[in-house]
């Protein structure tokens, strides 16, 4: 079969990480596949920053547009980040000419993600965002595929790295917000601008994705009462700790009897549940059902190699031809959001 023609627009970490192992896994994945996946593209802002990757061979684009344009990909894989922008742009330049994109863009998703679902039903071609929510966990997968009919009443957890790196090592090693903060940007895991992360807008967006694959509803972002965690202090985690709690960030979506309650705030969890064990960069999101009552999936959620193992998951489902509804919803039967409580914790 022909081989599958990737365009990488973006080379951050996560970017750079990808390119890395296609090139170095490249004839493994052929393996399994039995179809070359081959990097022939990339688009990003310097063509000399050193990146620990070689892309001498491979065609440069300045314009992410261009190359999402370009008919000599076969798959468009955004990893520019930013909600509007080059972003949005590119990923509909794809959409329209019905070329697959993957996305790890949860900033992006949580704006447009219905447009860009419309746009990609229309055109018939695949969106994947499997990294855009809980790094390296197949979090999108299990509720696209995974759960069958169960109906799901709420899906809360850890979905930022940063914040529970931050907010472990300030627990476990009585080290400053701000020593924490510097650190988690040298390991690439915050974001380009860290007041997403810290103030809760990161978590937000991801909780406004998993909300609309739960409960079948436009993606909200603006009904999330947004909480962060720059004004926790050690007096809080130690009277926590006195308490016999941890505090961890949580974004929380429930099915209420009057509409969608979407949450994101720091929370006080008992030490010796499940979410109160996942410590450092890990995420974990819990899903409750009608028929599972709680299932708890955990695992890395920031840095490049989860983040870009999930992206390339998403790619091998492309290439194998595995198709799902773009976001499997919004439905017709319309759920109303509500508004959160001003103190639900
Ligand atoms: N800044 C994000 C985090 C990256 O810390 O979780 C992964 O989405």
């Amino acid at each position: 079969q022909a081989p599958i023609r990737i365009g990488v627009a973006g080379l951050g970490n996560v970017g750079a990480t990808l390119v890395r192992i296609l090139q170095k896994d490249g004839a493994e994945l052929t393996r399994k596949l039995g179809r070359n996946l081959e990097v022939v593209a990339v688009a990003a802002r310097s063509r000399s920053r050193d990146r620990g990757i070689d892309i001498s061979g491979l065609a440069w684009f300045d314009d992410p547009v261009a190359l999402a344009k370009w008919d000599g990909i076969d798959l468009f894989v955004e990893l520019i980040g930013g909600e509007d922008g080059p972003a949005f742009a590119a990923v509909k330049a794809a959409l329209e000419i019905g070329r697959p994109v993957v996305t790890a863009n949860k900033a992006l998703l949580a704006k447009h993600g219905v447009t860009l679902a419309r746009m990609a039903e229309e055109s018939g071609a695949q969106l994947g965002f499997e990294a855009a929510v809980a790094g390296g966990i197949p979090v999108i997968k299990t509720l696209r595929e995974g759960l069958g009919s169960a109906r799901i009443a709420k899906v809360f957890g850890i979905m930022n790295g940063t914040c529970n790196y931050i907010l472990t090592r300030m627990g476990n090693e009585g080290i400053t917000f701000a020593d924490c903060l510097k650190d988690a940007q040298a390991l690439g895991y915050a974001e380009a601008d860290p007041t997403f992360d810290v103030e809760g807008f990161d978590t937000a967006h991801k909780l406004s994705i998993l909300a609309t694959l739960c409960f079948g509803y436009e993606i909200a972002p603006d009904k999330i009462r947004v909480e962060g965690i720059s004004r926790i202090t050690q007096h809080d985690i130690k009277v926590a700790a006195e308490l016999g709690y941890k505090i961890k960030l949580l974004g929380i979506a429930e099915r209420t009897s009057d509409g969608i309650e979407q949450r994101v705030h720091p929370t006080f969890v008992p030490k010796g549940s499940a979410v109160a064990g996942v410590d450092g960069v890990m995420n974990a999101v819990a899903l409750e059902t009608d028929h599972v009552h709680e299932l708890l999936l955990a695992g890395p959620g920031a840095g490049g190699p989860p983040t870009a193992s999930s992206v390339l998951s998403d790619i091998l489902d492309i290439a194998r031809g595995t198709r799902v509804p773009p976001l499997g919803v919004p439905s017709d039967e319309l759920l109303p959001y509500r508004d959160a409580p001003d103190r639900a914790h």
